[in-house]
């Protein structure tokens, strides 16, 4: 079966999960489109996404953004955040009754690979007592190509978190992964029993390149109101520290720098000497949160 019509039997399935994002009514199949009832209609690209924005977004995530981070990726660069978000949902669904159709939604996905990879270790793990559906979306159209294009398991949407073109009550874990958030529209999409596990960068979030970047520029960290924000709308459940340093081989040193907004706006001597003078690690300091609705 082509991408094209896997993600069209796909989408025909599961159907119900997305809305218009104009006037909000549900959405319908009609050959290769989207329509709803009052005639909004979107295309179902030949890579197997659907495009649910209003207008396109101009964004500074680029393609050449999310090659560089599906390169590290793919290198195990998040590997144990992978393992500790697909560890926090095994043991969610011990505590929670009913999951018989369970729905996955990555906020702000970027090039697919961190929902790829939780996943594939929940399916692996066998810890779902049925296949699980993992839906991403994203404003930045390069990213959800991307991810459409080498993911094609899983469904895939250009969409605005300002505006989620998706009906409510439907996913039972929403995870936001160094994206922004919208915790009233995170509210809606959850079903009664849905957790969202927000992942934040600490201040040594790769400290090494930060620190030959921007050390001596005044750049204070800080991650306090977000942490304090995650708190007014969601209870806590669990806050965990995931934290380690990555072995970078020195091919892997340009797609660091490509991979992050940390490097836009550096001073090019700077990013010259971090290329020249590479470290032979880089820090990885997250923390995991994860809330429920109150
Ligand atoms: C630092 S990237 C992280 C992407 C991915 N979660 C990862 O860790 O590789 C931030 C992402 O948030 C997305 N984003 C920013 N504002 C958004 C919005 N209003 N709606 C949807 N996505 C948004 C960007 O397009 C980008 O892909
Ligand atoms: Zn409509």
């Amino acid at each position: 079966m082509s991408k094209n019509n896997y993600a069209v039997n796909l989408l025909s399935q599961h159907i119900a999960i997305f809305s218009c994002p104009v006037c909000h009514f549900e959405l319908f199949i009609n050959e290769r489109s989207l329509v709803c009832r009052h005639g909004h209609r979107y295309d179902l690209s030949k890579h197997g996404y659907i495009h649910l924005c209003l207008q396109a977004a101009r964004t500074k995530y680029d393609k050449s953004l999310f090659t560089a981070r599906r390169m590290l990726s793919r290198a195990g660069l998040f590997e144990p955040l992978a393992e500790a978000v697909a560890t926090r949902i095994g043991k969610r669904l011990e505590a929670v009754e009913e999951h018989d159709r369970f729905k996955i939604l990555d906020a702000g996905c970027g090039e697919g690979s961190h929902l790829e990879r939780v996943h594939s270790l929940l399916q692996q793990n066998a810890v779902l007592p049925t296949p699980t559906l993992g839906v991403g979306i994203d404003l930045a159209k390069d990213g959800v190509a991307s991810a459409a294009k080498s993911y094609k398991e899983l469904l895939w949407c250009v969409g605005d978190l300002a505006n989620p073109p998706l009906a409510s009550q439907q996913f039972n874990v929403i995870l936001n992964i160094l994206s922004p958030a919208n915790y009233d529209a995170f509210h809606r999409l959850l079903c009664k029993d849905g957790i969202v596990i927000k992942v934040i960068p600490n201040r040594d979030y790769l400290r090494e390149l930060r620190e030959a970047l921007w050390e001596g520029r005044g750049q204070s960290f800080s991650n306090d109101r977000t942490m304090q924000l995650f708190r007014e709308h969601f209870e806590p459940v669990e806050v965990q520290r995931v934290r380690y340093t990555y072995p970078l081989e020195p091919e892997q040193v340009l797609p660091l720098l490509a991979m992050t907004p940390l490097a836009w706006r550096a001073e090019e001597c700077k990013l010259n000497h971090f290329t020249t003078h590479p470290p032979t690690g880089i820090t990885v300091d997250l923390t995991v949160m994860t809330g429920s609705k109150r």
